[in-house]
């Protein structure tokens, strides 16, 4: 056996990933399954992006790049900060990683010592704890409640904030609830925050253009300017543009911190890849239609999720502002027995026996730290969900008790 580290101990393997196998195994096995479960657009990634990938290949643009990001993407980041959030950044002040997982992971890894904490409103995004554990760091949740929205409350944060708190971690639109902070809700989280000078806060706006109705996004460097020097504003083009795969994530933030980051990215993969680079230039400087056909699309399939969901009898489904998610709860079918004979006391105990008994692949509410829930993800066609919600619906027809 192998001995892992005792930072690798403590962190968990990752629970989305778990279901995402498990609905393979079932599909090798030849078994008729739909997956609610991956965290991703089913759109293509626009062509002019692919375009600009290939002229840098056939341009040799093939070598290592500086440690966090070419300058033409720096560039084209400060000019999406400033258009898009009213924020100006310097090049000193931003970075591009492999991915917005990467820039978490460099932020909280450059950051972080034994002892620290990390306020983590849930549901929350998987990887945030586990970050933070690796790093040698306490993850400090602070449930928020479905009926407030799934927002964090002001007093709440407050009460969460010790003198060991460094990070805060913030996520709106989010994952997996698609809950988004309104202007006024971040600026009165602000206040708070601005009483504890020595708290970072992390505001992960990944989901910042899959916005819906009336929600108008908003960050906390741009709400509360006097936040502006603790603040990392982290985005990347994986979700707004379907580029998952090209794995580039940026953030503008205080040049302390980002050098702290860019030195950690220099000894871990170098630099992001150099045409991935190219690509999120073109993606940032082009033409931006994409976003709003996309964002008009995952409209229609969250109104048709939630209105299929809200019709099952014992599943509660808000209407989220943004994302490609819905976290139903399901408070109401605890107890119950399915069709198969599984007795439903968990949302595992739930997601796992709807994957046997119907072949529907959602991922627990436990992951995201907030039960008795599941995630689905709408990034997937009219017809699937349709398809996905009918079983749903047969799966919980069929319980008794
Ligand atoms: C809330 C949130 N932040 C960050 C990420 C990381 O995205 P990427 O590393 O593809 O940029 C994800 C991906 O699922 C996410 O859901």
């Amino acid at each position: 056996m192998i001995p892992v580290s005792e930072s690798l101990a403590r962190v968990r393997p990752s629970p989305t990933v778990a279901a995402s196998q498990r609905a393979r195994e079932l599909i090798a096995e030849g078994r008729d399954v739909i997956s609610l479960s991956a965290g991703e657009p089913d759109f293509d990634t626009p062509r002019h992006v692919k375009d600009a990938a290939i002229a840098a290949l056939e341009g040799g643009k093939t070598k290592y790049t500086a440690p966090d990001g070419i300058p033409e993407l720096k560039a084209a980041v400060a000019a999406k900060f400033r258009r898009e959030n009213g924020l100006d950044y310097t090049p000193e002040e931003i970075t591009v990683g492999a991915g917005g997982k990467q820039v978490i992971f460099n932020a909280l890894m450059a950051t972080l010592n034994p002892g620290d904490e990390v306020v983590i409103p849930a549901p929350y995004w998987v990887s945030y704890p586990d970050i933070v554990r690796l790093a040698g760091a306490e993850p400090v949740i602070v449930e928020t409640e479905m009926a407030a929205g799934f927002k964090l409350a002001p007093d709440a944060l407050e009460a969460a904030i010790t003198p060991r708190t460094r990070w805060v971690l913030l996520n709106s639109p989010g994952n997996p609830t698609g809950a988004g902070y309104a202007r006024a809700e971040l600026a009165a989280l602000a206040e708070v925050l601005l009483r504890h000078p020595g708290v970072l806060v992390l505001s992960d706006d990944i989901y910042e253009h899959i916005a819906y109705d009336g929600f108008t996004f908003a960050t906390p460097a741009e709400v509360a300017p006097g936040l502006r020097d603790r603040t990392l504003t982290l985005n990347g083009v994986s979700k707004a543009y379907a580029m998952t795969g090209w794995r580039i994530g940026y953030a503008g933030g205080p040049a302390e911190l980002i050098a702290a980051m860019g030195k950690l990215q220099s000894q871990s993969t170098t630099c992001p890849a150099a045409l991935s680079q190219w690509a999120a230039v073109a993606a940032l400087e082009g033409p931006q239609e994409f976003l709003s056909e996309a964002c008009a699309t995952y409209r229609r399939r969250r109104d048709l999720v939630v209105a299929r969901l809200n019709a099952i009898p014992g599943v509660m489904c808000p209407v989220p502002e943004g994302a490609f998610y819905v976290y139903p709860s399901i408070e109401g079918l605890m107890g119950r027995t399915t069709a198969g004979g599984r007795r439903i006391e968990t949302d595992q105990d739930f997601t796992d026996a709807l994957l046997e008994e119907q072949g529907v692949a959602a991922v627990f509410g436990a992951a995201f730290g907030l039960s008795p829930h599941f995630r689905v993800s709408y990034a997937t066609s009219d017809a699937v969900l349709e398809a996905a919600c009918a079983r749903v619906a047969a799966f919980v027809a069929g319980m008794r008790g």
